[in-house]
């Protein structure tokens, strides 16, 4: 028996979060949030001190990876955020772990192919037990080259940074949009060019730009392309 798998990938802010979220429940599928399982490699790895601000410092490969084999992750959904909560070693990680400095630590840690790789089995796990959408940046290319749908959503890069901006001020946070700009920038460089599963979209993949679509218009195309993958 196989379960249907639905992969969304493309960069953050793109807008995969909530579509994801969206399929998730009105298909009553499983939601795997691949990204929150680098993000939480790269906080364990800032607090155990093998990441340090200056980026040109060199991280310890072997020891990133005997720090992510102790880890057991889990997520549980939460009606509240319209998200995981993500669950590592028995303790809810706080929504800290979402902010842009952790998704620093953790494009740093997912250049790693052995911490890749001891993320795969758990990340293939969740396709077993019941329908899965797949959030993050190689779900269509590597961890489920079979999936049913695949899709790309992108953004450019100037239209991630305004909405990163609105989020921040709308939380009464302040916001530099040359500063945002780039750190997104830096951020795709980075996962789009390293050598291991970069981000980019599966042959297969619907191509989706959400420059200009609002939430609501991008979770329409996604699901119709669902019902035409059938
Ligand atoms: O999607 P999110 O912003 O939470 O991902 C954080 C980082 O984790 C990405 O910038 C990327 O470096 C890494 N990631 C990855 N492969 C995935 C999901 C995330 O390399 N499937």
């Amino acid at each position: 028996l196989r379960f249907p798998v639905i992969c969304i990938d493309g960069p953050s802010g793109a807008g995969k979060g909530t579509v994801t979220w969206r399929l998730a429940q009105a298909l009553n599928y499983q939601l795997l949030d691949s990204g929150a399982l680098y993000r939480i490699v790269g906080l364990k790895a800032f607090e155990a001190g093998l990441i340090t601000e200056d980026t040109s410092n060199a991280i310890d490969e072997q020891a990133v990876l005997a720090l992510t084999q102790n880890l057991k992750i889990s997520f549980v959904p939460n009606n509240d955020s319209g998200r995981v909560d993500i669950i590592v070693n028995g303790e809810a990680v706080g929504e800290q772990v979402r902010n842009e400095t952790i998704g620093g630590y953790a494009s740093q840690i997912a250049v790693f192919p052995e911490v890749r790789q001891a993320l795969l089995k758990l990340q293939k796990d969740m396709a077993t037990r019941s329908g899965l959408v797949a959030d993050g940046r190689d779900m269509g290319t590597v961890v489920f080259p079979d999936a049913d749908v695949k899709v790309f959503l992108t953004a450019s890069a100037e239209a991630r940074a305004d909405r990163r901006v609105t989020q921040l001020l709308t939380a009464g946070q302040e916001a530099d949009f040359e500063a945002i700009l780039a750190t997104i920038k830096a951020r795709d460089d980075r996962d789009e060019n390293r050598a291991t599963a970069p981000s980019k979209p599966a042959e297969d993949a619907l191509l989706l730009d959400s420059s200009t679509l609002d939430a609501n218009a991008v979770y329409e195309q996604v699901k119709q392309h669902c019902r035409d993958k059938g």
